[in-house]
């Protein structure tokens, strides 16, 4: 099948490289002529595990296109998706300007006896289906095309692949949602779907409401998760429990479920806090105060300062010139996504109080060198970021961070403590090894008898 995917970031990429991969020819189209050169030349433009591989397969046996036309491959296409961003307005709804803008452009494009299906994947408020729809169709009237409504479908089909593991939720997804009351999209998106659904999983056919209001309930719920066990581990910190006990008592049982209940700094990244924030948007738009994503918001901005004020404790309200080492800076590990990282918070605020910041991440250095330039070092290595360092602390649980030469650590550092922000160490190592240890919701080892370097 003949595709094009509009917007070319991290949905569009995974979507029109694994589309081609199972045999579709894709044009992937994005406004970012920086972008699309260097995708052109078989670069890929984000950090995902296994994209590599079949982006250049798919390319080079022509199934992967790149341009900034859209009109490049849109007559040939029989299914256009949309992956545009959809990021928050002001007043914390989705702004719509680039799903709406491409539909219009999309409504000046459609010729008499076409039919596409056009396929919202953005994650979009409830009845941005129905807006795009009559979008389309003005721009129809306005080119006095006659019997507008034949020539196309809109459909939603929200993405729920997670970064980091985004080529293998692609192509093994737990569900794939589709909204629609049209038998004819319903029908080609079964078909191209079809590969990706072989060992069982469901497609799930629904209308178009209930398909976009199912993506925001689904991240709203993942944060709210994340947001209760940040709180019992505030709980836990102040009556001295240990979070990864209860976490464990606690995700046993099968009602709960074991994942998506460990405590740390917050959720960040591009979609739970936007999502979170436009579910409690459309509530309000309705007049319905959703009172758990309000707290749910609530809980996550205090949350990503938490370690801070253990910081300030620790050096007793003096951070000027203290030498500050951050291991992480993307918002989870195998990524490069930095948008609303934890790590990028806390640096900012470390900044404020006079602290010398050098970080190290795996894949996010470029991305956060971009947000910072000068005011932060960058290391190329994780125990070079700790030669000196009065204090290290943990933002993001990379693998490569879970198990480190301690001994390593010990001799490189100036002052020998840690603030996990990731619970990855045990708290017997810490104690084996003398550190100064603070993580979220266990309990504080403080130094024994040796004076810091
Ligand atoms: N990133 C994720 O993990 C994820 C997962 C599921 C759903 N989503 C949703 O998918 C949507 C896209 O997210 P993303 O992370 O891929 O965003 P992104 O910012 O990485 O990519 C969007 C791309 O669209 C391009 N673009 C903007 N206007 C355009 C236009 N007029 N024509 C062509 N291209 C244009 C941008 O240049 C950018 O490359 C959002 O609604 C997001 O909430 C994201």
């Amino acid at each position: 099948m003949k595709i094009s995917v509009i917007g070319t970031g991290y949905v569009g990429l995974v979507t029109g490289t694994c589309f081609a991969e199972s045999g579709n020819s894709v044009t992937c189209v994005d406004i970012d002529e920086k972008k699309i050169k260097k995708l052109q030349s078989g670069k890929v433009t984000i950090y995902e595990p296994g994209l590599p591989k079949i982006f250049i397969r798919n390319q080079k046996e022509g199934r992967l296109q790149f341009t900034t036309d859209i009109k490049d491959g849109f007559q040939q296409a029989k299914i256009i998706f949309l992956a545009l961003p959809t990021p928050p307005d002001e007043d914390g709804s989705a702004d719509l300007k680039y799903i709406l803008g491409v539909a219009k452009e999309i409504g000046n494009l459609l010729q008499p006896g076409d039919y596409k299906v056009i396929v919202d994947k953005s994650t979009v408020p409830v009845g941005t289906s129905q807006k795009v729809h009559g979008v389309i169709m003005q721009q129809l009237k306005e080119r006095k095309i006659t019997k507008g409504k034949e020539l196309f479908d809109v459909v939603s089909n929200p993405e729920f692949l997670r970064e980091g593991a985004a080529v293998e939720d692609f192509m093994k997804p737990n569900r794939v949602i589709i909204g629609t009351g049209s038998e004819k999209a319903r029908k080609t998106l079964s078909h191209l779907y079809a590969p990706f659904v072989r060992q069982g999983n469901p497609i799930i056919y629904m209308d178009e409401r209930s398909a976009e209001l199912t993506k925001y309930a689904a991240n709203s719920f993942l944060a709210t998760k994340i947001s209760f066990m940040n709180e019992i581990a505030q709980l836990c910190e102040r009556v001295g429990a240990n979070v990864d006990l209860v976490r464990k008592g606690m995700g046993s049982d099968e009602r709960i479920g074991k994942r998506f209940l460990f405590p740390g700094i917050g959720y960040g990244g591009s979609c739970f806090p936007k999502d979170v924030q436009a579910l409690w948007k459309s509530g309000q738009e309705v007049q319905y105060d959703f009172k758990i994503m309000n707290a749910v918001m609530d809980v996550n901005k205090n949350q990503k300062l938490h370690l801070v004020p253990k910081i300030l404790s620790y050096f007793k309200n003096n951070l000027k010139g203290k030498k500050i080492t951050v291991w992480g800076l993307a918002f989870k590990p195998n990524t490069d996504d930095i948008r609303e990282a934890p790590a990028l918070i806390i640096i900012s605020e470390l900044l404020k109080y006079g602290a010398v910041i050098t970080a190290y991440d795996p894949e996010a250095m470029g991305n956060a060198k971009r947000v910072f330039g000068a005011r932060v070092s960058f290391s190329e290595n994780q125990y070079d970021a700790l030669k000196g360092a009065d204090a290290l602390v943990v933002a993001t649980e990379w693998s490569e961070f879970r198990t480190p030469d301690f001994c390593k650590i010990k001799d490189l550092m100036k002052g020998h403590v840690i603030f996990d922000g990731r619970n990855l160490f045990e708290l017997c190592q810490m104690e084996e090894h003398n550190f100064h240890y603070e993580s979220i919701g266990r309990k504080k080892l403080n130094r024994k008898n040796q004076p810091e370097k």
